[in-house]
This record gives structure tokens, sequence and C-alpha cells, in this order.
């Protein structure tokens, strides 16, 4: 039977992933239940048969390059355990610098939140987290991400959000915001990275944008305005390369104080302005 130590040996086999130690610890410590903390202290610890043959079949998915959170079932966001699957984005730690520019800029302990695209619920939940007297609408048009999100809600225990279907502002009408967040689609349908990585197993409708990925961007920043009080706040993500074309949309669209915002590499990736 082999150990622990000898299990964390075999990250040599995984040589497409970036982080193939820690996908290991990360896939141990799914099937046994237990922190990284105890698989360093408990070395010496062996897998059972059982264990052991889980373990070869989500190694051998692995290999195949399913990312690791969908063969957990779920990813960490904002320290909060989010369920995930197909339907939508796997959430990603960049998204956390949004999540930081909200809280950031909007100090007040009442608001009127809208996250438009929230996949799995994670930017909604995360603020929710934070704000407990924000009320906060979370949107998708997958009816799949809609149920995530909810069950996301629920686990977590929530009551200051409000999940609906909805394709943008369509279910929206009549409702305005102190502030809009977006992480939209917006890879670029022709983006070569498209065929790498983690991205292969997530659905297009949570990736891809037309216009070189800007369309979703240029229609969110176009019908916001309506849904936004006066001096209300749009903030959305983008690619790195995106910064200039989102600043440009957003005063096109009559946004002021237009600026962008830097992730943890140092990218442009969040850009934000007022109504
Ligand atoms: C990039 S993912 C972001 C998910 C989540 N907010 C996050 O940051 O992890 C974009 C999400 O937008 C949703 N979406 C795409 N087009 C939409 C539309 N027209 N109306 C509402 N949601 C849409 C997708 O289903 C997907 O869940």
């Amino acid at each position: 039977m082999a150990t622990l130590k000898e299990n964390l040996l075999r990250a040599v086999e995984l040589t497409e992933s970036d982080s193939p130690r820690l996908d290991l610890e990360v896939l141990l410590c799914h099937l046994l239940g237990k922190s990284r903390a105890w698989l360093y202290t408990w070395p010496e610890h062996p897998l059972d048969e059982a264990q052991q043959a889980n373990f070869e079949r989500l190694l051998k998915r692995r290999i195949a390059g399913e990312p690791v959170a969908h063969l957990t079932g779920s990813r960490e966001f904002w320290s909060l355990p989010l369920k995930v699957n197909r339907s939508t984005l796997i959430p990603r730690p960049d998204t956390e610098v949004l999540v930081e520019t909200v809280l950031t800029l909007c100090p007040q302990e009442q608001l009127q939140v809208l996250d438009l695209g929230t996949g799995t619920g994670a930017i909604a939940l995360a603020l929710a987290s934070e704000k407990p007297r924000w009320q906060i609408v979370a949107v998708d048009r997958m009816p799949a991400a809609v149920a995530l999100a909810e069950e996301n809600r629920q686990q977590l225990g929530f009551t200051n959000v409000e999940i609906l279907q909805s394709d943008w502002f369509g279910a929206l009408s009549g409702r305005s915001f102190d502030v809009i967040v977006s992480n939209p689609p917006y890879i670029d349908p022709k983006d070569p990275h498209l065929r790498e990585g983690d991205v292969r197993f997530e659905p297009l409708s949570a990736l891809i944008a037309e216009e070189s990925g800007l369309a979703d961007i240029r229609q969110i920043a176009g019908a916001a305005r309506a849904h936004l009080v006066a001096g209300g706040l749009l903030v959305v993500e983008h690619g790195w390369d995106q910064g200039r074309a989102v600043r440009r949309i957003f005063s096109e669209c009559g946004y002021r104080d237009v600026e962008t915002r830097l992730d943890y590499a140092g990218r442009e990736r969040i850009t934000l302005g007022r109504h």
C-alpha cells in the first residue's frame, strides 16, 4: 500500500499542470476529508485499497486535463467554499481584486448591488459575506448556473442575496442599483488559449464574447446606465489587454471618473466608472 508521501511524489506524472504538487495535495485532501496540514503531519499514512483506486481514477482525469475544481466539485473564493460544476466558470483569484475594489470604494453599510453573470455566485456571495446589510441581486442567463449559485447561497446561509435567471438586465426592468458589478465573458473567440488548460472544460457561454471579446462589456456598459442611481458605480473585470478599449467604451457610454485597476500580477483587469 502506498503512503501519502509516495503518492505525493507522483507530481512528475502531471506534466501539463502549473502546480502539480498542489494538485496532488488537494486531491488527497478531498479523498481523505483532511487538511493539507494533516497530510504533512502524517506522511507515512497508507491509503487503503479503495482510497488508492479512487486516487488513481482522479489522477487519470487530472492527467487528461480536467480542472482540479471539477474533480473535487469545489473551489475556495474569498475564503468561501463554493460548489462548482461544468455550467459556469471556476472562480479565479484575480476576481477577488474586483471584490476588494468594490469594498474599498463603497464603505456604506446599506447599498443595492447587482452582480451580472454571477456563475457560482462568487462575487455576490463574497460581497454578502463582508456586507450583511447590502441587498444584492445576482443574475445569470444559464439556468444551471442560477441553480448552482442558489445552492451556494443556501449552503453559506446568506439571506441578503437574491438570485435570478436573467439575460443581463432582461428580468430587471424598473430596478436600479447603487453598484453594478460584472465579470462577464470577455475572451476573443479566436484566442488560442481556449484550447489550453482549465478553460477547455468550462462552457463557452461563460468565456467568449464577439467583437474580440468586448461585445458583452459594451452591452452591459450601455444598458447599466438605465439601472444605476445618479453617481452609481459600474465595475467590470476584463482581459489584461482590454483596459484601453474598455475605458473607451465606458467614456463613449457617458460614464465619468473612468479608471482601470491592476490585478495581483500588475495587469489592467478592472475598469470602473460612475453614472
Ligand atoms: C466569466 S463568467 C463569471 C462567473 C462569476 N461571476 C465569476 O466571477 O466567477 C461569466 C458568467 O456570465 C454568464 N452570462 C453570459 N452571458 C450572459 C447574459 N447574456 N446574461 C446573463 N449572464 C450571462 C455566464 O453564464 C457565466 O456564468
